[in-house]
């Protein structure tokens, strides 16, 4: 991947979110901010910080392009740390019926939602899934986003799992977003194994997930763990499973009814646990205590009209939470960025300094790289945005709407 060398000059707020791991409770609102800030990046690596007066001459940097950022704010590039944006098919028929009233759950308990998907990505190639996440990589990096999670769970057989992530793995080399790829055999038990989700659990942990990992394709496992779906102590089989394998851990966890989601991604030392509607007091208390990134999806359920997850009591509990937007064809056909602000802010009562942090440093932590990525931190991927506006403070505000002017990857200005 090109590695480029860029001065930032003079942006109205340098917005560093300054940390190298994740940022819990009260400290979600400590965005550390550089008024008339600078940023070098060298080699696609951030080397200076801090305000213009105090930057070095730039006659000493001949091989870096400049840009003028008066007037602009300036953040880390976004993570969008839960995704499943390697799919076939759509599914806007069954985004009819639950306007009408269908629940997401009574779709997929008679063969649709996820199911719906499996079979259009089984058929899918190989090549027809690398070009439509492809244009969708391209749409996020317009938005921001300079690291997604993807995850696999529309194959739940080892030929179409194994696609999934070899799709993810040629973008990853191609495109300039970087991919942190998910291996989610367990997203649901597929009609062959109906019935006996035991012995498909132990088709993915002894088949699939070795494979997985022989061939690196996947650096974190996650599970669909909920009513009717995997059960708690299925869940943590396969999560178990996995760590022993050396996956990182993530889970769908206590987003349609309440099931201790939470108290295992606690217990297991999980990165994160996500959805989490339904999680209880307890849970939280857990997920604080054990610093395991609480990641709450907006535009699920926006979509899904259901309430959303307490992100305001969360934070006051202590917790590191993260934003993502769980792009998938199902529940959330969107990657929208602005949207995600809007409801984060509007719906959870996070402030505009939580929900940054929650897109930056906490979703870096949440995919396990938050030594690497997510600040503004001399040390880290020059991996930054530049919005059209003097306040990240715009971002929730100005509703709706897209107002990164650049993003820069590695250095280079897209
Ligand atoms: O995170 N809840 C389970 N999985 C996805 C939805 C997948 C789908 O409906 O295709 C989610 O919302
Ligand atoms: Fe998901």
């Amino acid at each position: 991947m090109r590695q480029g060398n860029l001065i930032i000059k003079n942006a109205s707020q340098l917005v560093t979110c300054s940390a190298f791991s994740a940022k819990k409770g009260r400290e979600m609102s400590d965005l550390q901010i550089i008024e008339d800030g600078t940023v070098i990046i060298t080699d696609g690596v951030i080397t200076y910080v801090g305000k213009d007066a105090d930057c070095p001459v730039l006659s000493d940097f001949p091989n870096h392009k400049i840009v003028d950022a008066t007037g602009k704010a300036v953040l880390p590039g976004f993570v969008d740390s839960h995704t499943h944006f390697i799919f076939g098919g759509y599914r806007e028929e069954e985004f009819s019926w639950r306007m009408r009233g269908d629940s997401y759950m009574s779709i997929m308990e008679r063969g649709g939602g996820i199911h719906n998907t499996m079979t259009a990505t089984r058929k899918a190639t190989f090549d027809e899934l690398k070009e439509a996440g492809r244009k969708r990589l391209d749409s996020m990096l317009k938005l921001g986003i300079t690291t997604v999670e993807g995850k696999s769970g529309y194959g739940m057989n080892k030929e179409t799992e194994l696609k999934q992530l070899e799709v993810m793995k040629a973008l990853n080399e191609e495109h300039p977003v970087d991919i942190v790829s998910t291996f989610m055999g367990a997203h649901a038990t597929p009609a062959e194994y109906k019935g006996r989700e035991d012995a498909f659990l132990d088709y993915m942990i002894k088949e699939v997930m070795p494979e997985v990992r022989e061939k690196d394709l996947a650096e974190c496992c996650d599970i669909f763990c909920e009513k009717n779906v995997f059960d708690i102590g299925q869940s943590r089989r396969y999560l178990t499973a996995a760590r022993n394998l050396g996956f990182k851990l993530k889970i769908h966890a206590d987003e349609i009814v309440t099931l201790g989601g939470a108290e295992l991604a606690a217990e297991l030392k999980a990165l994160s646990a996500d959805h989490l509607l339904q999680a209880s007091d307890n849970g939280i208390e857990d997920l604080a205590e054990s610093g395991v990134v609480a990641t709450l999806l907006p535009c699920t359920a926006f979509s899904l009209k259901e309430h959303y997850a307490r992100g305001r009591y969360m934070i006051d509990s202590g917790c590191a939470v993260a934003l993502a937007t769980d792009l998938n064809p199902g529940s959330s056909f969107t990657n929208s960025i602005p949207l995600l602000f809007a409801l984060a802010c509007i719906y959870m009562q996070l402030s505009p300094e939580e929900a940054v942090a929650a897109l930056t440093i906490n979703g870096a932590a949440a995919v396990g790289r938050a030594d690497k990525i997510g600040s503004i931190d001399v040390g880290k991927q020059g991996d930054l945005v530049i919005l059209e506006f003097p306040s990240y403070k715009f971002l929730p505000y100005h509703i709706g709407m897209n107002i990164v002017e650049k993003t820069i990857k590695n250095g280079v200005v897209y």
